[in-house]
């Protein structure tokens, strides 16, 4: 290795130090750690996937897992041999799993592939953790310690919040992640919206809401990936995100376990907000793992915007 790499390495801050110097316990550090590891191996099944789609043949012939169940399986094997979590509930489960011995004090949930229908797209997709003590099935609020997602993109970037502000980390090519954002912060305000579900099946507040934000000047992103929506609000410092109650589905789109909670913890450590439309969604108690919400999560005042025209026309 030259002497630039080095030089290179000596003023970055990796994510164990990065933890340790914020002050995140131990067990936690190392659980977190775990996590981000894994995103290596996921991203490793997502090349190996695309080199299929690139008309290379599996030369063992074997059958292959969808990606999101192999994701699934990747994360679960890490978890248990990490040996600090007791159950781990994952969108890829129709039950919660017990991996531990019974004594562990992480509960884990897991989109292990989110917009894993963009593969073939080449848009960025992601993975989105939920770290809880004592028990899933409770709110947010008092159950979440932890959350984090992963970017795979044209990088890799980790993002993570322990209840002491949320924090980026881009994977380097020495395979390390390195601090690249402390203390993300939002704006009061944003400039762009995430707007999902068809409009022709939104309620009559969510429809005039969008007549707003597009009279306001705002501008559209959305890519069909919650974990590349939700990041490009975080690190362009505001907007929001919304997947609204539809017509037939009141309940919305998104899981409040394994994709609302962990993206609205650390939203909310960045300064934003995250509601249904009404409440927070970290105080919404988690009654089953299918269980489904609306959201509208990001800038202050782009949510509780929302909020207002909502209220106005029940
Ligand atoms: P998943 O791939 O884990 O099933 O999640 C897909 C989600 C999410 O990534 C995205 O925000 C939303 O579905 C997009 O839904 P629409 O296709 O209705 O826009
Ligand atoms: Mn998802
Ligand atoms: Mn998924």
């Amino acid at each position: 290795m030259g002497e630039g790499i080095s030089d290179y390495t000596k003023f970055c801050v990796d994510l164990r130090r990065q933890m340790w110097m914020a002050g995140v316990e131990e067990e936690l550090r190392r659980l977190i750690w775990q996590i981000a590891v894994t995103g290596k191996y996921i991203s490793a099944k997502i090349h190996e996937s695309n080199r299929k789609l690139a008309g290379f043949k599996n030369i063992y012939g074997e059958d292959q897992l969808s990606l999101d169940r192999s994701a699934d399986e990747i994360l679960k094997n890490q978890l248990q041999y990490s040996g600090f979590v007791r159950e781990y509930a994952s969108e890829e489960q129709d039950v919660v799993v017990l991996i531990g011995k019974g004594r562990e004090q992480y509960f884990v949930t897991a989109d292990p592939l989110d917009g894993s229908s963009l593969v073939d797209t080449n848009l960025a997709i992601g993975t989105i953790i939920g770290i809880h003590k004592e028990s899933i099935f409770a709110r947010g609020r008092d159950s979440m310690v932890a959350a984090l997602y992963i970017t795979y993109g044209p990088l890799i970037t980790m993002v993570y919040s322990a209840g002491k502000g949320t924090h980026e980390f881009v994977l380097n090519r020495e395979g390390e992640y390195v601090l690249s954002q402390e203390h993300i912060t939002l704006n009061e305000k944003g400039s762009i919206y995430s707007p999902g579900g068809l409009r022709k099946d939104c309620t009559e507040g969510h429809q005039k809401y969008l007549e707003y934000l597009e009279a306001e000047g705002y501008k559209l992103r959305y890519s069909g990936g919650f974990v590349p929506d939700i990041n490009q609000v975080l690190i362009k410092r505001g907007g929001i995100f919304t997947y609204p109650a539809l017509k037939k589905s009141p309940r919305g789109k998104l899981r409040l376990l394994f994709e609302l909670q962990p993206m609205a913890f650390i939203i909310e450590q960045a300064g934003g907000i995250a509601t249904d439309g009404a409440d927070a969604i970290l105080s919404l108690q988690v009654e089953d793992l299918e269980q489904r919400s609306p959201v509208y999560i990001g800038s202050r005042f782009e949510v509780e915007k929302a909020m207002s025209f909502l209220s106005a026309n029940p």
